[in-house]
């Protein structure tokens, strides 16, 4: 039996192949490279000392997934990464969001049960719950207004309801940071990060100048935003075990994966510069549209249903960031 990873050459799909691989699962991993590096994949088989199959296949397409079913007739579960993520972006280019994201998913959902392949993890994001009412964050707050078009594309819930058949796990994640610990892969942003710890990782290997902190007036503890920062190899094995999950013919499953501890915006620049030894210079500006002040998780479903809890500190999310960063200055592009 094999799991198709759907956009597995990216930051969580690749932490994931690893953890997957470990545990002992065949893996076939489809991604376009849209967001991605075929480098990654050389690092996974690398680290693992395993092979795995690979499509270069669009998931909106269905003639890709199609194929990749056709061949592959042992898939029995899927774990859908595939998806544009920058949220900023996904308010200028909403079509996109909704045409790609939704696509995928659909594309996927729609090939799998004419496979009769009924086993589905979902990558969702705590953004699904919009400005919380209070934190921490349960699985039954209701699924809030969503802020920008990424949302409801995060938001399949009613998809899933509808077919009996279906096993699914719902992830919906906090904000993952940190690397695999070998600094083989990592999170490689294209451009300048719009997301916290790529930006201040590029500041300690002086690739930026200093990190702008936004907004420092807000009703938390040094008036910076506060959320909940995940090292990205606890949430890799959190897919495992949803995995595991659905071997139980759970049906609809959704769980948070977060610590539920929040750390402020200075909290997690002073824990970098532990990390990196040197004093990383920062401004205050001006809050950023949209954002909130508090967002982090309670997870007791992960904790009961998935047996699951995170395991990483903060120290250690920044060293594997900082080791990441150190031993590829320039991503996936760096020449070794
Ligand atoms: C974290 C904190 C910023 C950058 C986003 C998505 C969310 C999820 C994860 C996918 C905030 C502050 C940031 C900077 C800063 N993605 N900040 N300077 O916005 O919590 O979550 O990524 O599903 O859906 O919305 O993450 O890393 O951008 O911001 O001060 O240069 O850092 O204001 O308080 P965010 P982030």
């Amino acid at each position: 039996m094999a799991i198709l990873v759907s956009g597995g050459a990216g930051y969580i799909g690749s932490h994931t192949c690893i953890e997957l691989l470990n545990a002992g699962y065949d893996v076939v991993v489809a991604d376009n490279y849209y967001n991605a590096s075929p480098v990654v994949l050389d690092r996974v088989k690398q680290i693992t000392g395993k092979d795995f199959r690979f499509y270069n296949a669009d998931m909106t397409k269905h003639e890709d997934v199609e194929k990749i079913f056709a061949e592959c007739p042992d898939i029995d579960a899927v774990i859908q990464f595939a998806a544009y993520k920058a949220v900023g972006e996904s308010v200028s280019k909403p079509i996109e969001y909704y045409y790609n994201n939704l696509n995928c998913t659909l594309v996927i959902l729609d090939v799998m049960r004419r496979h009769n392949c009924h086993n589905f993890v979902f990558s969702s994001s705590a953004t699904v719950y919009g400005a919380p009412a209070s934190v921490p964050i349960p699985e039954d707050f209701p699924v809030g207004k969503p802020t920008t078009p990424y949302g409801p594309t995060k938001a399949i819930t009613d998809v899933c309801k509808a077919d009996p058949t279906l096993n699914v796990a719902l992830l919906r994640y906090f904000n993952p940071i940190g690397a695999h610990k070998s600094g083989l892969i990592g999170e490689d942003p294209n451009g300048i990060p719009n997301n916290l710890m790529p930006y201040i990782a590029k500041v300690a290997i002086g690739k930026l100048e200093k990190v702008h902190v936004f907004g420092n007036d807000y009703p938390t503890p040094d008036g910076t935003g506060v959320r909940d920062y995940i090292h990205v190899v606890d949430l890799a094995r959190g897919h495992v075990c949803a995995i595991k999950k659905l071997e139980t013919k759970c049906g609809l499953f959704i769980c948070n994966l977060g610590t539920g501890h929040g750390y402020s915006v200075l909290d997690v620049i002073h824990a970098f510069e532990k990390a990196c030894g040197k004093q990383l210079p920062y401004v205050i500006d001006p809050r950023r549209p949209g954002d909130i002040a508090e967002c982090y998780a309670d997870t007791p479903n992960a904790k009961k249903g998935l047996g699951w809890e995170a395991a990483y500190d903060n120290e250690e999310k920044c060293a594997d960031s900082w080791n990441w960063q150190q031993k590829n200055p320039d991503g996936y592009h760096t020449v070794k």
